[in-house]
């Protein structure tokens, strides 16, 4: 038998104008979504190169070097197919300036030749160079094992990994301490809208009348730019951060339009329901829906948040199910929602159990302080 050793190179994948003829952009895109087809059995989280490129055009605040491991070849071809594996880094460039964030993932039919250790080293070296002391990454996994032998546990004491799955393995071997599990949570649609109409009527009557529903898609109503910024810059530090070595990150009006923009670019649409509290006129409580420009059946649940002086009145029920009702109006097509968060988060995972999402796998949330 031959064993064909592939060598390869490290290269940054550029920022083009489009995507059309941008074989090092196209093969990154085919190798994220090879890594999460393998992670996950399915394509929910597939992205496309038109939404990721739209993403690396806006660098205001975070600077996103995109890195690839390609085959060597004689001729150069300009042939995604060479793409063996990538890495993402992302540097916050305005706050958190310590940190970077790195993802580093191999085609299946390219594992355990040293690829990712190469990518890992290349990563390394460009966040050394931009200064920063604290790394973050996060593997996945499909189900969260029982306690017992063979297991992870977080910093936080909740939640757990498969100790010898191929992402845990390399996170530890290059340091990383495991900080947090997140349990990622699925809703399947059509629901029983009986219990969804059931949870709303019980949320606004304990909410009472000083809080009123407000909702938009994408652009946020001049109104309350400066009240939805406050509720991001919240999002930041109000959620649980286990061991994360994160600080406030602060956005301003001008930061939502930026970003809106980008999101319009992608071909992404944030579906945002909030909950004004009437006596103040400012924002209580906050969640959306992002649906991606690939997929008509999925949509991800982003942020939700009811910030703490607006705690224990069920907004957070009250925004959630009053989104879902919203989705399945305006988006009949739409079959599943997909949601993560933190095993220590009981309140928030309460709601979610409540209203039907069940268990769908995790990911583990790592930390390494450099030298
Ligand atoms: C984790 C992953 C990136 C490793 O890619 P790879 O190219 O196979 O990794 P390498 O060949 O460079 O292996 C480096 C080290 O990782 C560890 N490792 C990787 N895969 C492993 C496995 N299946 N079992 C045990 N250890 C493993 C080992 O310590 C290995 O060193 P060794 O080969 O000297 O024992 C790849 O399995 C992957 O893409 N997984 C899904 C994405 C992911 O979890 N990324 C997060 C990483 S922080």
């Amino acid at each position: 038998m031959v064993v064909v050793m592939t060598t390869w190179s490290i290269r940054e994948v550029p920022v083009s104008e489009t995507p059309d003829g941008a074989w090092l952009l196209q093969g990154y895109t085919d190798a994220i979504n090879d890594v999460l087809l393998d992670a996950w059995g399915n394509r929910d989280f597939e992205r496309t190169a038109t939404e990721i490129l739209g993403s690396m055009r806006d660098q205001r605040y975070i600077r996103k070097p995109r890195l690839v491991a390609v085959a060597d070849d004689e001729h150069d071809a300009p042939d995604p197919a060479r793409i063996l594996g990538y890495a993402m880094v992302n540097l916050p460039l305005q706050d958190n300036t310590h940190t970077a964030q790195v993802e580093v993932g191999v085609r299946p039919a390219h594992r355990r030749q040293g690829v990712a250790s190469a990518l890992y080293d290349a990563v390394l070296a460009v966040v050394r160079d931009a200064g920063r002391t604290t790394l973050t990454t996060s593997t996945d996994q499909r189900a969260e094992p029982p306690e017992g032998p063979g297991t992870l546990a977080a910093t936080t004491g909740v939640g757990r990994l498969v100790a010898d799955d191929a992402g845990p393995r390399f996170a530890l071997a290059r340091g990383f301490a495991l900080e947090q599990v997140e349990r990622y949570s699925v809703f399947d649609l059509p629901f029983d809208e009986d219990l969804v109409a059931k949870h709303r009527a019980e949320a606004e009557a304990h909410a009472g009348p000083d809080y009123r529903l407000v909702s938009w898609v994408n652009h946020v109503p001049e109104e309350w730019v400066d009240e939805y910024a406050l509720l991001n810059t919240r999002m930041s530090t109000d959620v649980p951060l286990g061991g994360l070595d994160l600080e406030e990150d602060v956005w301003d009006a001008e930061r939502i339009r930026v970003t809106e923009q980008q999101y319009q670019d992608r071909g992404l649409a944030l579906l945002v329901m909030a909950a004004e509290h009437v006596p103040t006129h400012t924002l209580a409580a906050f969640t959306c829906f992002m649906a991606v420009p690939n997929s008509d059946e999925f949509v991800h649940q982003d942020d939700t948040l009811v910030i703490k002086e607006h705690r224990g009145r069920r907004l957070g029920m009250l925004v959630k199910a009053a989104n879902l009702q919203r989705l399945a109006a305006e988006r009949p097509t739409v079959r599943r929602v997909g949601t993560w968060n933190a095993e220590e988060n009981s309140y928030m995972l309460a709601i979610n159990v409540a209203l039907g999402f069940r268990p769908a796998g995790g990911s583990g949330e790592w930390q390494l302080r450099l030298s």
